[in-house]
């Protein structure tokens, strides 16, 4: 028994030195930015309850004003959140909406209601810290029909 017992608290003095040193590797977060002229928000003139369900459950990793709380500085959960926003940013930046040539920014919106329909976005391990993006099924809804009514009006030249 008591064997057992060294073995183990060797085991967590191990993961706690473990735990200590990789924080000294440095994770890179992509930069935040407030200044956005082409922000999608601000250029596609949202009305401003749609706006912020855009903001609670894409922004953090589609756009430029990611919010880092305290445990994105903690390794090894650092490293996950700074290749979600690189990856989420490099498919997708709402903050430069407006630089988009027309047919990406007609993709854009496809595909975002997409992703929010079948529920795969927001990305799900990003729900367990952010209850409100938790998408109830009427705010997915409002937001589908959103993105489908200015892709049609943007397709006609509105
Ligand atoms: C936790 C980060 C995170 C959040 C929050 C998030 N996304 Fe994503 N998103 C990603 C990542 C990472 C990718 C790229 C990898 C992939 O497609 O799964 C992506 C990809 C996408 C794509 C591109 C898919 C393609 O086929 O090219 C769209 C569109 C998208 N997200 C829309 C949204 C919308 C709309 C929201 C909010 C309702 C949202 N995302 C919330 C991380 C996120």
């Amino acid at each position: 028994m008591a064997k057992k017992r060294r073995i183990l608290l060797k085991l967590l003095f191990w993961i706690l030195v473990l735990f200590v040193v990789i924080q000294f590797i440095p994770a890179k977060k992509p930069p935040v930015s407030e200044q956005n002229p082409n922000d999608f928000i601000r250029t596609a003139h949202f009305p401003d309850s749609v706006a912020v369900l855009f903001k609670n459950a894409c922004y953090d990793c589609h756009s430029n004003q990611t919010v880092y709380p305290w445990y994105t500085y903690v390794a090894p959960v650092s490293w996950l959140i700074v290749r979600d926003v690189k990856d989420g940013r490099k498919h997708v930046n709402f903050s430069e909406w407006n630089s988009f040539k027309i047919t990406k920014k007609l993709k854009v919106l496809d595909k975002a209601a997409d992703e929010i329909k079948s529920g795969d976005m927001p990305f799900w391990p990003f729900l367990i810290m952010h209850p409100k993006a938790r998408l109830t099924k009427k705010e997915r809804k409002i937001m589908v029909e959103w993105l489908d009514n200015k892709g049609e009006k943007m397709f006609s030249g509105e």
